[in-house]
């Protein structure tokens, strides 16, 4: 991916599922600083520690499972549901917009035209910043995928032809 960018063949690299401890192994040992890491991220896994180390490097943070990957505790939630009332707005539009808010990037997916339309209508609303504490405080600290688990750097390793 360096030589492809130094080709001018790519403006950027992503890469994806770097935890903290992933991110300090192996960045160092990059010519290019990424400038994204796409993570499990939303109200339930706010990933505190690693937006910290990336804030440091000026990386940017992309949400995937935004919506919780449709998680109905997190959808249905109380306070999520009240902000929803309280602003004319559904579920999903408080998560990414408490998620754009907090400063970071959202990947949000729906097969509904209706909600994939509304998704990006996040822009005409603010969240309070009692209301944005609010939304932190719901934080477990805890992701639903584990990318260091037993099995998944292997399972990579296979999958691809990594040369030295
Ligand atoms: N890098 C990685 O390792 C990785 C891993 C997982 C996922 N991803 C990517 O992350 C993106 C999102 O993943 P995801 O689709 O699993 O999770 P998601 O975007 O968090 O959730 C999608 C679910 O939310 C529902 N939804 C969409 N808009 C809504 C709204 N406004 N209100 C209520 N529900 C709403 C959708 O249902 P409807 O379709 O009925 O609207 C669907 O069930 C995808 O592009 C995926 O490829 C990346």
């Amino acid at each position: 991916m360096e030589e492809a960018k130094e080709a001018g063949q790519i403006k950027s690299i992503g890469v994806s599922n770097m935890t903290p401890k992933i991110w300090n192994q192996y960045v160092p040992q990059f010519k290019t600083k990424p400038a994204v890491n796409q993570v499990e991220c939303n109200p339930f896994c706010q990933q505190r520690e690693l937006r910290q180390i990336l804030d440091k490097d000026d990386v940017k943070l992309e949400c995937y499972y935004p919506l919780g990957h449709g998680n109905t505790d997190l959808l249905g939630h109380p306070l999520v549901t009240s902000l929803a009332q309280k602003y004319n707005k559904d579920a999903g539009q408080i998560l990414l917009r408490f998620e754009t808010q907090d400063g970071l990037i959202v990947l949000p997916k729906s097969t509904n035209p209706q909600r994939i339309q509304g998704n990006i209508q996040i822009f005409d609303f603010q969240l309070t910043e009692q209301e944005m504490e609010a939304m932190r405080a719901l934080d477990t600290g805890k992701t639903t995928h584990d990318p260091e688990a037993d099995g998944v750097e292997d399972m990579l390793r296979n999958a691809f032809v990594i040369e030295d």
